[in-house]
């Protein structure tokens, strides 16, 4: 005979509440990316301390003005001679980041490619255009 105390004590598989990680797989930055953050971040500080009190390129032009609007809010629009190009196609991927914590509206096509080139054609290295 068993006591009725056994009854309580169950075994078995109810215990086991595995809690199978979930990965979420977040903002999507690959190893590449970071890897040139590491160098982009060096670099641009120095261009940076080079290229801040300059006029914008384009002043009182509608691209300049977007970027302005865009990329001048957390921070002064840095300029577009800050970097290469490339960089900152890397950057602005970087930047959508920054905009989704805070919850400010996405860089969404026709603006986005709009800044990208006004980016690039006053980028450094840029073949002139
Ligand atoms: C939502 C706020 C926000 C907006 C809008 C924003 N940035 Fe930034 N930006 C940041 C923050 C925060 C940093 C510093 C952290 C970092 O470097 O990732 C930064 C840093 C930078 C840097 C310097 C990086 C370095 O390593 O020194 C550049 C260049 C830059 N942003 C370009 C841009 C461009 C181009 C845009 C427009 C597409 C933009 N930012 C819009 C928040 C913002």
């Amino acid at each position: 005979m068993r006591p009725a105390g056994a009854v309580g004590a169950t075994t078995g598989d109810g215990l086991h509440q595995s809690r199978a990680g979930r990965w979420q797989r977040g903002a999507g930055i690959d190893v590449a990316a970071t890897t040139l953050r590491l160098r982009l971040a060096a670099a641009a500080m120095l261009m940076l301390l080079a290229a801040c009190s300059r006029p914008l390129p384009e002043e009182n032009g509608p691209d300049a003005a977007l970027y302005a609007a865009r990329c001048g809010t957390c921070h002064l629009a840095h300029h577009p001679s800050a970097l290469t190009a490339p960089m900152w196609d890397v950057m602005v991927r970087r930047m959508d980041i920054e905009l989704q914590r805070r919850g400010m509206p996405p860089l969404v096509d026709p603006e986005r490619s709009r800044i990208l080139a006004y980016l690039s054609r006053h980028a450094s290295g840029a073949p002139a255009q």
